[in-house]
């Protein structure tokens, strides 16, 4: 092994696929020289590399064979590259040259000069990162304080989630920080966090460990060319940087250091120190800068300005009158009495400014706004008290004096009022629901209430695929109602459970409990809120707190639907996001974005031309072209009904469609989607809403005389737009692309994106379901012929008979599938691979 064991050779690299080297030299101002990461060693199937791992390595020499034998077998499955990027002045580069064949990974190093050893730490990490192959950047220490095999698992989590920044955290779940050695250490590192938390309230919300220096990255989610951080914390950084970041963490349990000593420093510390304040004055230079663009804001903000100007003349007045007070009859010196009084006027200000002016904006405590507004306050008097010595001095009153200095510094004080502390943060606001990742820790089983039976009420049998068992009634999977089904025979259950903790909390959360296939969403008001637990296994466990299983549809809708989702599409089949009929034998499927027509459309086909009814929103498909029906309740709009002169109706129901169709038309859901940006409890929001106002839901043949069709064999899709009108085939790829979206719009609302990556049904992951999916789509979409057709007068549902008359003659007279007798999905219309 000796003639791999030289000092490695600084420079020239094989192949650059991460960098163009220009960029680099750019960066680098030419200060430094070309570095690049040359291989030690490299596996025959290094071809397609998904993670980079970037260790930073000074001195660890002894850390570095138990680094790589530990870190090999994490990493193997996972289609990664080591990258050390080394300022070492021991023989770490030559030790690790040493074991790198034994890595079943690719080990690349990157040594560099100490001329070259800008940045530190977080230098290196950021030009190792430049020189990835990966999709996915993972950095950690060398010295197995972040221990191999938790950091293997973040990385298999961060592939899988759909999340720019995953952080190893140690202050939240099971994580601990006892590894950092000594109780002085913890606490620094502790106050640390809470410092740069406190500088960045808004940024930094939903990261308890934003100094963690174990962590994971999406490349093409950072621009190192923002990032140019110094010292220790490149994620602070990272985070700082990108607000829009998706973030998740994964709690890991820090271990001990396992040879040599911490590079971590008084000077580090001070060097951290400065690298907080570069990164708040920036950012405050930023977000002063970052006025409103619309005209409509800049008046808004106008108006704010008004309304702050006003309130802050009677705070003038407070203030006069205060230093009048300290001033004339308690007889303090002028500078002092400014002093107090201001202390006074800020004080009656920050109750008006934040109760009125700023109400809506309002975030995070009322200690910490209090304290920022104190804060912004008492620096500006630190200004304002020259200014008034020297008023005071070129002979001016002190009352007056005093009000000029209050005066002259009102824009400025607005202005960070405005922009900084009640910033609406428009530019990237990271999702309000915190995600986290316990690794090994159980989660806190929570006592089965004796006062909830375990029974399962109400049995559902999808199209002879999936089976579903719930204690609350599910109306919009009546239609597959099957109670002959036995309770132990069901895939997924549904039960009414007490589910997390019981105070309340700040914000939701998604938690994961990786080795039990455990996710628990939890809302702000604890138990009595929306929360719900998912047991993935065989059934897929459903527990769903008391203020959801009052609201079925959003149970069904945001949990049961995304979960059977992925059932059907491991065992074939795919719930599309489209209508089906079947008119005179031909299956017709209709695609639209929301709100474009479609539901009146499936309606007038049905009545009109006498067609099957499969589907209006989902329909369940397989690669062979066929589609089986899922009829649920159609969502109407009192203008789908007009089209359509249903007659069923009872005058209360119309009255109340008026206002039911209001809100849960699009511009409703719009509404809660942009509320979900915030930190509220959407969920139960979402519950009692529709708990209030139930969504207008009624079975197809209520609103139109139809029968319902069970499978048909499709032959033609169309996508209706609104527009001028035309008729054109839409090729394969695009098709596919277009319903996928579609589809996945459907989903759009939370939780599902945050539940959906922890997803694994049988052996596979979320990514492999989507991939199965994707498949399926092919292959139904193959037997298809795809179409666009425009129409600015609704005229779809003539257009399309007309359309298939034309190029298929007069219909025969025979129809296809109808209904079978009971029970409904036996024998034959039974499709393959369903229940065994
Ligand atoms: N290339 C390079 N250059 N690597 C360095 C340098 C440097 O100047 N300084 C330290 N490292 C490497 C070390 O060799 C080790 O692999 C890793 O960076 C962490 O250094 P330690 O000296 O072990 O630091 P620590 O354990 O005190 O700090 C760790 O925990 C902090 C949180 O408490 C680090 O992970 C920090 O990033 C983290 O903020
Ligand atoms: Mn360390």
């Amino acid at each position: 092994m000796t003639e791999v064991a030289q000092t490695p050779s600084i420079g020239k690299d094989d192949e650059e696929p991460g960098n163009p080297g220009g960029e680099l030299r750019r960066r680098q101002n030419g200060r430094e020289p070309d570095l690049a990461p040359h291989y030690l060693h490299r596996p025959a199937a290094d071809q397609q590399v998904r993670l980079s791992v970037i260790v930073p390595t000074r001195d660890e020499a002894e850390n570095i064979p138990a680094l790589l034998s530990r870190l090999g077998p994490a990493l193997a499955p996972l289609h990664a590259e080591i990258i050390v990027v080394d300022d070492s002045e021991d023989d770490t580069p030559a030790v690790l040259a040493r074991h790198a064949a034994d890595a079943p990974v690719a080990v690349r190093l990157l040594h560099r000069p100490p001329s070259a050893r800008t940045g530190g730490l977080s230098g290196a990490v950021v030009l190792g990162a430049r020189h990835a192959r990966g999709e996915w950047i993972l950095v950690m220490d060398a010295d197995l304080q972040h221990p191999p095999e938790s950091a293997g698992m973040l990385a298999g989590i961060a592939l899988r989630h759909d999340v720019d920044v995953v952080v190893g955290t140690r202050y939240a779940g099971e994580g601990s920080n006892e590894g950092l050695g000594g109780a002085a250490r913890e606490a620094t590192s502790s106050w640390a966090t809470r410092l740069a938390k406190s500088l960045f309230p808004r940024r930094l919300n939903t990261i308890t460990d934003p100094m963690s220096g174990l962590f994971a990255f999406r490349r093409t989610a950072v621009d190192l060319d923002r990032v140019n951080p110094i010292g220790f914390k490149v994620l602070l950084e990272l985070l700082i940087r990108h607000p829009g970041a998706r973030v998740a963490e994964v709690a890991y349990e820090m271990a001990p250091r396992h040879a040599g000593h911490s590079k971590a420093s008084v000077r580090e510390g001070l060097t951290f120190l400065r690298h907080l304040w570069r990164l708040r004055s920036q950012r405050l230079v930023g977000q002063m800068r970052e006025g409103p663009a619309a005209t409509r804001d800049r008046l808004r903000e106008l108006g704010r300005m008004i309304a702050f100007g006003l309130v802050g003349l009677s705070g003038l007045v407070v203030n006069t009158a205060a230093l009048w007070f300290f001033y004339e009859p308690a007889n303090l010196h002028h500078l002092l009495g400014a002093a107090l009084a201001t202390q006074l006027s800020t004080a009656w200000n920050f109750v008006l400014v934040d109760a009125l002016i700023y109400r809506r904006n309002r975030q995070g405590a009322l200690a910490g706004r209090a304290g920022r507004f104190f804060l912004l306050n008492n620096l500006l008097l630190l200004l304002r008290l020259p200014m008034l010595q020297a008023l005071v001095w070129a002979g001016v009153g002190i009352l007056t004096a005093n009000a000029l200095t209050l005066v002259a510094l009102f824009l400025v004080r607005f202005l960070v009022n405005d922009r900084v502390i009640y910033a609406w943060g428009s530019t990237g606001r990271r999702d309000p629901v915190r995600m986290l990742v316990n690794l090994e820790a159980p989660e806190a089983a929570a006592t089965p209430s004796r006062k909830r039976y375990q029974y399962l009420k109400y049995r559902y049998d999808v199209a002879g695929v999936v089976t579903i068992g719930s204690q609350i009634m599910l109306p919009e999977l009546e239609f597959f109602r099957a109670q002959w089904i036995a309770d132990s025979d069901v895939d997924i259950a549904v039960r009414v459970s007490d589910v997390g903790g019981r105070g309340p909390r700040r914000r939701a959360a998604m938690t994961e409990y990786a080795n039990q296939s455990v996710l628990r969403y939890e809302e702000h008001l604890g138990r009595l809120g929306a929360n719900f637990r998912i047991q993935l296994g065989s059934p897929i466990d459903i527990q769903v707190g008391p203020l959801l299983a009052r609201s079925p549809h959003v149970v069904y809708t945001n949990i049961i639907e995304a979960l059977l989702r992925f059932v059907l599409v491991s065992r074939g089949h795919m719930l599309l996001h489209s209508a089906c009929v079947s008119l005179n034998g031909v299956g017709v499927m209709l695609s639209a974005l929301t709100d474009t027509g479609k539901t009146a459309t499936v309606l007038r086909l049905l009545r009109d031309h006498g067609g099957l009814f499969l589907s209006d929103d989902m329909t369940l498909i397989s690669p062979d072209g066929v589609a089986t029906c899922f009829p649920k309740p159609l969502t109407i709009s009192a203008h789908t009904l007009r089209a359509v002169q249903a007659q069923d109706l009872t005058p209360a129901e119309w009255r109340r469609l008026q206002f039911q169709s209001r809100l849960h038309s699009k511009g409703g859901r719009s509404l809660a989607l942009t509320l979900s940006r915030f930190n509220l409890p959407i969920m139960g929001i979402n519950a009692i809403t529709q708990r209030l106002v139930p969504p207008p839901k009624y079975s197809v043949d209520r609103l139109v005389p139809c029968r319902i069709g069970t499978t048909t064999q499709v032959e033609e899709l169309f996508i209706i737009e609104r527009g001028t009108p035309r008729i054109s085939d839409l090729g394969q790829a695009e098709t596919l692309e277009r319903m996928i979206q579609n589809t996945d719009d459907a989903y759009g609302f939370p939780p599902f994106r945050y539940l959906a990556p922890a997803i694994t049904i049988g052996e596979q992951g979320y990514g492999q379901l989507r991939q199965r999916e994707r498949e399926i789509l092919t292959g139904f979409l193959s037997q298809v012929r795809s179409r666009v057709v425009a129409s600015d007068r609704f005229g779809w549902a003539d257009e399309i008979p007309r359309l298939l008359r034309e190029e298929r003659g007069e219909p025969a007279t025979t129809q296809t599938a109808v209904l079978p007798a009971w029970p409904r999905w036996s024998g034959a219309l039974a499709p393959s691979g369903a229940r065994a």
